[in-house]
């Protein structure tokens, strides 16, 4: 079975869908993998390693691609017409590809992934469950956004986090505050701990506030009757009341006045990202100050948030940055690689050196969109007839967007304290 590994096209993507350590268990358990020359080098794998490891390494994505079986990729394939590069061109009919495939922003490529009877499946809908864990891509990649978040954020403020005490006087620590205490949002905390700063977090979610607490930092609580509504029985994010986002505007107005940089995470599964900072919020920020809106691709969590910009206004930078896994480009690669294995160990029998798809298994029907030449996900089906788009910021070609239920607050701080 021939597996291909291309290069990475779209704007700002530094990753690559498997690594020299995924090649050696793929080609351990039967598989033969070809790697496009090249393919690692943006996250620092060299064509040698993935020789060593096993591969074959091939000169052009054309001969990469003839008579693939499968197609691993980190971005959706470019289609015929949208680039030089027809990044589907040369699979054998029938075969499995495995990506991001952002559907709910890529009509024309779930057309064209049927039209060309492929098995593709879309890694950000995986469902959320316990034993899909090691395969769930986006909290490993939420994971790494959210440290990168803060490491940004503290590049751009150009401060120290920690306080200093020194023989010249004390320098006081940066005020952090972080909006959203999912999978990014507690990364996030933890990481500016880490680097000494006073961190505060709010999240819609009271149910949080033990987690939050747990990393050392202070859970902003909002006054009102309707909190304890803010969560569902599975420990999602609902949408919240009109009287509740008035008292939480009003909390979150004198929050952000006191901080020095305020990361911004909030997400409510399959809706846009709530606006919760106003431009008068941002200008109410000291100059100097930084905002990382990292629900940006969703629309954005703050007013004025740019994708892939930097926002100066009236010296509060707003940073937008669609791809923070992608910079850091090892470990994103790395982690969604591993994601991309465990996936396999579903799917792969490593005995018959065959594809053992089960349609009826949860992880697969949660995120196989096309097969045997049809739609087959219930989601795109439906918008066959009916497109609708969710609205993003507009950029060239950017990743996917989240649509999936936030996890239970036990997993995320499981997996956030690794
Ligand atoms: P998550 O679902 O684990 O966490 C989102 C959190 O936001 C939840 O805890 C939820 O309760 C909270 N929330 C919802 N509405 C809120 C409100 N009004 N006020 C305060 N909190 C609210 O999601 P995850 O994985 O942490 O991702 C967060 C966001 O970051 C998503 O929009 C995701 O697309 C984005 N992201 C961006 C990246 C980038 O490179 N820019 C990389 C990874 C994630």
């Amino acid at each position: 079975m021939k597996v291909t590994i291309l290069k990475e096209r779209r704007s700002n993507e530094t990753r690559v869908a498997a690594t020299p350590e995924t090649v050696k268990k793929m080609t351990a358990q039967g598989l033969e993998v070809h790697v496009e020359k090249g393919a690692g080098l943006t996250a620092s794998f060299t064509d040698e390693a993935y020789k060593k490891a096993g591969a074959t390494i091939a000169a052009t994505p054309t001969i990469a691609l003839k008579n693939a079986d499968m197609l691993l990729k980190v971005r959706h394939p470019l289609l015929k017409g949208e680039d030089k590069i027809d990044e589907l061109a040369g699979l054998k009919k029938g075969a499995l590809l495995i990506s991001t495939l952002s559907p709910f922003n890529n009509e024309k490529g779930i057309a064209a992934y049927a039209k060309d009877g492929l098995t593709a499946i879309s890694l950000e809908m995986i469902p959320r469950i316990t034993r899909a864990q090691g395969m769930d891509i986006l909290s490993s990649q939420a994971n790494l956004g959210g440290y990168r978040a803060v490491i940004d954020a503290s590049h751009d403020y150009g401060r120290a986090f920690p306080m200093m005490m020194t023989a010249a006087g004390t320098v006081p620590p940066a005020k952090v505050l972080i909006i959203g205490a999912g999978v990014a949002g507690l990364q996030a905390i933890a990481t500016a701990k880490r680097l000494g700063a006073v961190v505060s977090a709010f999240d819609v979610r009271p149910a949080v506030k033990e987690q939050v607490e747990s990393l050392g930092a202070k859970f902003i609580e909002v006054d009102n009757d309707k909190a304890d509504e803010a969560e569902t029985a599975g420990g999602y994010a609902k949408e919240m009341s009109a009287a509740y986002k008035k008292c939480q505007a009003d909390k979150m107005a004198e929050a952000v006045a006191a901080s020095d940089i305020v990361i911004t995470t909030a997400l409510i599964p399959g809706k846009p990202a709530p606006r919760l900072l106003t431009s008068a919020m941002v200008k109410s920020m000291k100059p100097g100050s930084v905002i990382v809106d990292m629900a940006v691709e969703m629309g954005g969590n703050v007013e004025g948030s740019k994708l892939d910009k930097i926002v100066d206004t009236k010296g509060v930078k707003i940073i937008g940055y669609g791809n923070l896994p992608g910079r850091l480009p090892t470990e994103a690669s790395t982690l969604y690689s591993r994601n991309i294995l465990n996936l396999l160990q579903l799917i792969w029998n490593k005995e018959t050196k065959k594809l053992n798809l089960d349609f009826k298994d949860d992880i697969l029907k949660g995120s196989v969109l096309t097969h045997g030449g049809e739609i087959i996900h219930p989601d795109f089906k439906a918008k066959e007839a009916t497109p609708k788009k969710v609205e993003t910021k507009k950029a060239p070609a950017k990743k996917s967007v989240k649509k999936q239920p936030s996890k239970t607050p036990k997993e995320k701080t499981k997996k956030v304290l690794k």
